[in-house]
C-alpha cells in the first residue's frame, strides 16, 4: 500500500514544480486492533477503477485501451526512453497483487482493507490487523 501512494504521487505530480505531497501514516492501536491508515495527495481514483482493483491481477498499468479507467500512468511506458534498464522482468509494480494480497492478509487476520479515495486529490487507505495474542487465538495453526 505504501508502494502504491509513493507511486501515485511521484506519477500525479510529476510535472508539478512544487514538489512531492507527503505521504502520511498514521498508526492507532489498542486492546483490540492495529490500525494504519495511509494517506496520499497522489490523485485518486475513479470510482470504476475502485470496484476493480481488489480483483487479483488488476493494474491500471495493463489499461492502455480502456483509458477512462486509468488512475495514474504507466510510469514504465511515460519513462522509457529514459530508463536506462528496462525490461520487463525487473519491474516494480503493474502485476496487480497489492491490494487484493494486502486484503487477504488483513482478513487472515481478523482485519481488513478498505480504501477511500477522492478523484483528483488522492486516497487513504485503513489496514486493520487484529492482535495476534495467543488468548484471543486467533491465528490459525
Ligand atoms: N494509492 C493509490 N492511488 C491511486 N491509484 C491506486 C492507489 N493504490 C492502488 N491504485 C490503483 O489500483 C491498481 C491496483 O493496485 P495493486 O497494488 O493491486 O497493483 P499494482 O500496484 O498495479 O501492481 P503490484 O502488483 O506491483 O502492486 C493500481 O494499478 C492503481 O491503478
Ligand atoms: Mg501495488
Amino acid at each position: 500500500m505504501l508502494k502504491n501512494a509513493f507511486r501515485a504521487t511521484v506519477e500525479h505530480h510529476r510535472y508539478s514544480d512544487l514538489g512531492l505531497p507527503s505521504v502520511g501514516v498514521t498508526i492507532a492501536v489498542n486492546e483490540d486492533e492495529l490500525v494504519l491508515r495511509i494517506k496520499d495527495r497522489g490523485g485518486g481514483m475513479p470510482r470504476a477503477l475502485l470496484d476493480k482493483i481488489f480483483d487479483y491481477h488488476f493494474s491500471s498499468n495493463n489499461l492502455a485501451n480502456e483509458p477512462s479507467l486509468l488512475s495514474y500512468t504507466d510510469f514504465e511506458n511515460h519513462f522509457h526512453d529514459q530508463l536506462v534498464t528496462h525490461n520487463s522482468t525487473n519491474r516494480m509494480s503493474g502485476y496487480g497483487f497489492g491490494v487484493p494480497t494486502s486484503r487477504a492478509y488483513c482478513e487472515y487476520l481478523n482485519g481488513s482493507l478498505t480504501i477511500e479515495t477522492m478523484y483528483g486529490i488522492g486516497s487513504d487507505v485503513y489496514v486493520r490487523v487484529g492482535l495476534l495474542t495467543s488468548e484471543n487465538r486467533i491465528v490459525r495453526l
